[in-house]
């Protein structure tokens, strides 16, 4: 994304400009040279039994208004800059009016503007900033921008992304917390365990699971799969010997260097993903963010692209979500 105007572009656009000036040219000189004397031909159609159309040459005025045009684009091409990146100047900045200056310039003045204001919420605590009402505006349209793609726009989420609005966290819902996940981004991972577990008693563990949350389940499977749950299958590790998740069980649990760990809670209704049976085992087998054949969904890092100050008041938007 970061640089869509490099010089094959550059080219690309001036060449399609180029063809289409000439294309128009081409067209006016052909229409000039026509010139009719004489009884007006007629074309070769015709319509509702009768109705035939003459082949008469453009009229001047209208012919004249498009030479207008033509020579009116080419300055206009020049000056915009429609043939590429011409003015650009990157050795002598004071010169240099191409659109990467004329972008850095937009985000210089927009710096500006908008700087102050942030720099203003930043000095401001996430809990305080999610009850003022333009801070939490400003958030919506940094959400509504970079976030609504995944999460929806009004923060429910979908299969997959998780919803900020329930108070039921994968991280935790705590101011830092959530600049954490937004600022660092998230990648929950959970261990691969097909080579582990038979075919078999991943089906009992799934079923274990969907007991869980007391959805339909083979009570004699999910016995079974109680103790595959807490054994060989080691999911109590992360998500805590009840399956009640990391958050549950507090961050100290988890594995120091991984960091937070994410494993949602198995016991309530909310799903991240599809709890079908099928669905189940294909997470159990597959794995998550775990490496090559695992399956994967990734929350991007925001920090280097948003800056610490937008991330402080989307932050804040998205803990209102679930703080109202
Ligand atoms: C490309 C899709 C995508 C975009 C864009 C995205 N997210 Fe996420 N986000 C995710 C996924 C996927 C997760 C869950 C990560 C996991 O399962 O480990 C997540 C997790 C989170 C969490 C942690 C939720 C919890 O339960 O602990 C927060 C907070 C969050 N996102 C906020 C945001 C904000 C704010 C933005 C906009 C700056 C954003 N996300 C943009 C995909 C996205
Ligand atoms: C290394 C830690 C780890 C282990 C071991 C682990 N999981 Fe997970 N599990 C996770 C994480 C993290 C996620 C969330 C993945 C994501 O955010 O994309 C997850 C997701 C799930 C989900 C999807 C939940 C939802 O809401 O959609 C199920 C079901 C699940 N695990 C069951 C199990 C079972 C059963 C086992 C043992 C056979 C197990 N897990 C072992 C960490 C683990």
């Amino acid at each position: 994304m970061a640089d869509f105007i490099n010089s094959f572009w550059d080219l690309y656009v001036s060449g399609l400009v180029a063809f289409g000036l000439l294309f128009c040219l081409v067209v006016l000189v052909t229409n000039m040279t026509s010139k009719e004397s004489g009884e007006p031909k007629l074309q070769g159609h015709v319509w509702d039994e009768n109705l035939r159309e003459y082949n008469n040459p453009l009229p001047r005025w209208w012919l004249y208004l498009f030479w207008a045009t033509v020579i009116f684009s080419i300055f206009y091409l020049y000056l915009f800059p429609g043939f590429g990146n011409r003015h650009s100047n990157p050795a002598d900045p004071e010169k240099d009016r191409g659109l990467r200056a004329q972008y850095a310039q937009e985000v210089f003045d927009a710096e500006g503007t908008y700087g102050p204001i942030f720099a203003r919420y930043q000095g401001i605590s996430v809990e305080t900033l999610a009850k003022d009402p333009d801070a939490v505006a400003t958030g919506q349209r940094l959400f509504l921008t970079y976030c609504a793609q995944c999460h929806g726009s009004l923060g429910q989420g979908s299969r997959g992304f998780p919803n900020l609005t329930d108070g039921d966290w994968l991280y935790g819902g705590d101011p830092e917390t959530i600049k954490g996940s937004i600022s660092e981004g998230r990648a929950g991972m959970m261990t691969p365990l097909g080579g582990t577990l038979t075919a078999d008693e991943i089906k009992d563990a799934a079923n274990y699971v969907r007991s869980l949350s007391n959805l339909s389940h083979d009570a004699a499977r999910a016995a079974r799969g109680r103790d595959i749950f807490t054994g060989k299958g080691t999911c109590l590790t992360c998500h805590g010997a009840d399956g009640k998740g990391a958050v549950a069980m507090g961050i100290s649990m988890g594995v120091p260097a991984m960091g937070l760990l994410g494993a949602p809670n198995l016991t309530d209704s909310v799903w991240l993903y599809d709890n079908s049976e099928d669905a189940i085992i294909e997470g159990i087998t597959r794995g998550r963010n775990a490496g090559p054949g695992s399956l994967t969904n990734n929350m991007p890092a925001w920090k280097d692209f948003l800056g610490e100050a937008k991330v402080h008041v989307l932050a804040a938007y998205v803990y209102s979500l679930s703080n109202k």
